[in-house]
């Protein structure tokens, strides 16, 4: 078995800053509340768990002290009222996501209607939308918008494919470009996403299989293993544990990480690969 690495793969600058905005926090103050996980990582959660950052979902969880805001950022309303409820804020939002978050709401001042071209569900998308004032809309299907839209606003979540982003905005305009008298696109998806992409398709090209490391519910890793099993078979885990010989039948091997996936997470799987090879 021949093991290949990605060219790019694993942290990127915003999970690295969470991370250092995070360990020194800890440091300092002992015990602090995340709103959310601080990546979507298993590992990385659990072992800033073990030195006092406790995962909360939702502002009432949320009671008094110091709260953390992740990479993937939070909406405005959310900030407003740990600001009004006088709680101490470390806010580690990637300058990217915030950079999507500010475009969000200039497009919303301006009347624009904002389309945000990603996973409704996704924190990061949620944190976006209340950014246009909570009338921005999220799919990953061009909508067809009744009333038609005279501005449009588009940006994308900043994990999204490329690619898809432009078939989503050459959908929208044939679904909306009767009505429209301005139309505003901004590329938001960021370069970290871009190059691990791209350095995936290119390794997937190469290889029998891939192996994509990274959390389930990471949407940069996912996005990788997407890319990745269009191209060959396979296989996403989130850690050495999971790899299963069995499952190894090809000759050349293909491995990536997503952006939220730690560095000694994916060194123990190449690591397991080799004692296979
Ligand atoms: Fe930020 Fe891009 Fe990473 S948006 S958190 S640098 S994947």
């Amino acid at each position: 078995m021949e093991i290949y690495l990605a060219k790019e793969m694993g942290f990127c600058s915003g999970v690295r800053r969470a991370i250092r905005i995070a360990e020194e926090a800890l440091g300092e103050l002992g015990r602090i509340k995340s709103l959310g996980p601080i990546v979507h990582n298993r590992q990385v959660v659990s072992r800033l768990a073990k030195q006092g950052l406790e995962v909360v979902e939702s502002l009432e969880e949320v009671g008094g002290g110091t709260v953390f805001i992740p990479s993937h950022g939070a909406g405005l309303e959310v900030l407003r009222e740990l600001e009004e409820r006088g709680l101490k804020l470390i806010d580690a939002t990637c300058p990217i996501v915030r950079r999507a978050q500010k475009v969000a709401q200039r497009l919303h001042r301006g009347n624009f209607l904002v389309p945000v071209f990603g996973e409704s569900q996704h924190s990061e998308v949620r944190g976006i939308i209340s950014w246009a004032g909570g009338e921005a809309m999220a799919a990953l299907e061009a909508p067809r918008f009744d009333p038609p839209p005279r501005q449009l606003g588009v940006l994308s979540q900043t994990t999204q494919s490329l690619k898809k982003f432009g078939h989503f905005l050459a959908e929208l305009l044939s679904h909306n470009l009767d009505s429209l008298a301005e139309l505003r696109i901004f590329n938001t998806i960021c370069q970290a996403t871009s190059k691990r992409q791209a350095a995936a398709l290119e390794l997937a090209g190469k290889v029998d299989q891939m192996i994509v490391i990274g959390g389930y519910d990471s949407a940069n890793t996912n996005r990788l293993a997407e890319i990745c099993s269009s191209v060959v078979p396979t296989l996403h885990i989130e850690s050495a544990a999971e790899l299963d010989p069995g499952s190894l039948a090809a000759k050349r091997i293909g491995v990536t990480g997503g952006a939220s996936t730690p560095d000694w997470v994916i060194q123990e799987v190449v690591e397991k690969l080799r004692s296979l090879a």
